[in-house]
């Protein structure tokens, strides 16, 4: 039986992952959308790119959850994008709503699937599919830290001309302003980045990561970034999938790692066939931790906003 991943929200990021899900016959693909029409077309110009590319995978789009039953993975990046100048926590409340029903929807539908989250303010989200589905920690995660660390490997392989592969990066912490780019766990082939670059250079470069999903709304100004977010999504998925057990930077519920209780927040995690099979609790320097800490009180006050509004 070939496995089945779901995702939900046809739009920019789902529409990618779920094309890369298929061309990589990782499974067969299930694309759920509100919008009459937008999935089913999507899903059948998908299929049809099939004997092009020479991959098989099967894929279905529906306005409805029946198709979507049996899903070993399912990936929500249902939801409003940002729009410039509107910061990933303006989209809390209607974002929350979303995902509740999206997430309602699925679980009921797949007990035992893995959910992989990418609907921004992505920690806020990751703890209302917790909340919703009531699955095990190990089944909820979310998409942020293979995203913004693939953009902090970008640049500093741009900088030094080097190839995009070698650079190895490990950011942490929550997906917004307050993200912790671990600079002593980034390298280029072994090579930590310090030998490498100046002070200057590194703090320009942690910069421009963490402004990085602002750079590419301010160039499209009506969306946000799909390509890379759909290529981090699929990562994680594959490594699920294929039980690679691929150690990645992801949000998961934290119960007292790095002192960090009943929060979502970027670590390093192992993923394999059970989701989450393990959280990495690296030693961290004063700095490091005091920004993780920093960090995890953003994504605190988020979950607050939504505690209050929605109990
Ligand atoms: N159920 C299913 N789909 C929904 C629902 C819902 N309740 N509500 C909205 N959608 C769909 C929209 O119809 C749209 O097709 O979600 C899709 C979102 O697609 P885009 O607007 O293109 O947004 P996208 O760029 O894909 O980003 C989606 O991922 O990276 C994050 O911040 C980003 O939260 C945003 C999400």
């Amino acid at each position: 039986m070939p496995k089945k991943v779901t995702v939900i929200g046809a739009g920019n990021v789902g529409a990618n992952t779920a094309q890369k899900i298929a061309a990589k016959e990782l499974a067969d693909v299930v694309l759920v959308d509100v919008v009459e029409g937008v999935p089913q077309g999507k899903g059948l110009d998908m299929l049809e790119s099939a004997p092009v590319e020479g991959y098989d995978a099967r894929i279905t789009g529906t306005n409805g959850y029946e198709e979507t039953a049996g899903s070993d993975v399912v990936v929500i990046t249902a939801g409003f994008p940002r729009k410039p100048g509107m910061s990933r926590d303006d989209l809390l409340l209607a974002n929350y709503e979303v995902v509740k029903s999206a997430t309602e929807q699925a679980v009921k539908r797949s007990p035992n699937a893995i959910l992989v989250l990418v609907t921004n303010p992505l920690d806020a989200m990751c703890w209302t599919a917790l909340k919703v589905s009531g699955f095990p920690r190990e089944r909820v995660i979310g998409m942020a830290g293979v995203l913004d660390s693939a953009r902090f490997r970008t640049f500093i392989a741009e900088e030094l001309n080097v190839s995009f592969e070698n650079v190895t990066a490990m950011v942490l912490g929550g997906h917004g302003d307050t993200m912790v780019p671990l600079v002593r766990f980034t390298n280029v082939s072994g090579i930590p980045i310090s030998e490498l670059m100046d002070k200057g250079t590194i703090d320009r470069l942690v910069q421009r990561t963490r402004d990085g999903g602002a750079e590419v709304v301010k160039y499209l100004k009506t969306g946000s970034a799909y390509y890379a977010p759909a290529a981090s999504a699929v990562e994680m998925v594959e490594s699920i999938l294929k039980d690679k057990k691929k150690v990645l930077p992801c949000a998961a519920y934290l119960n007292g790692e790095y002192g960090i209780r009943e929060l979502f927040v970027g670590v390093p995690v192992k993923l394999g066939k059970s989701g989450i099979e393990k959280i990495y609790e690296i030693k961290l320097q004063d700095d490091e931790q005091a920004a993780l800490k920093k960090s995890a009180e953003a994504v605190h006050e988020l979950i607050s906003v939504l505690k209050q509004k929605v109990q």
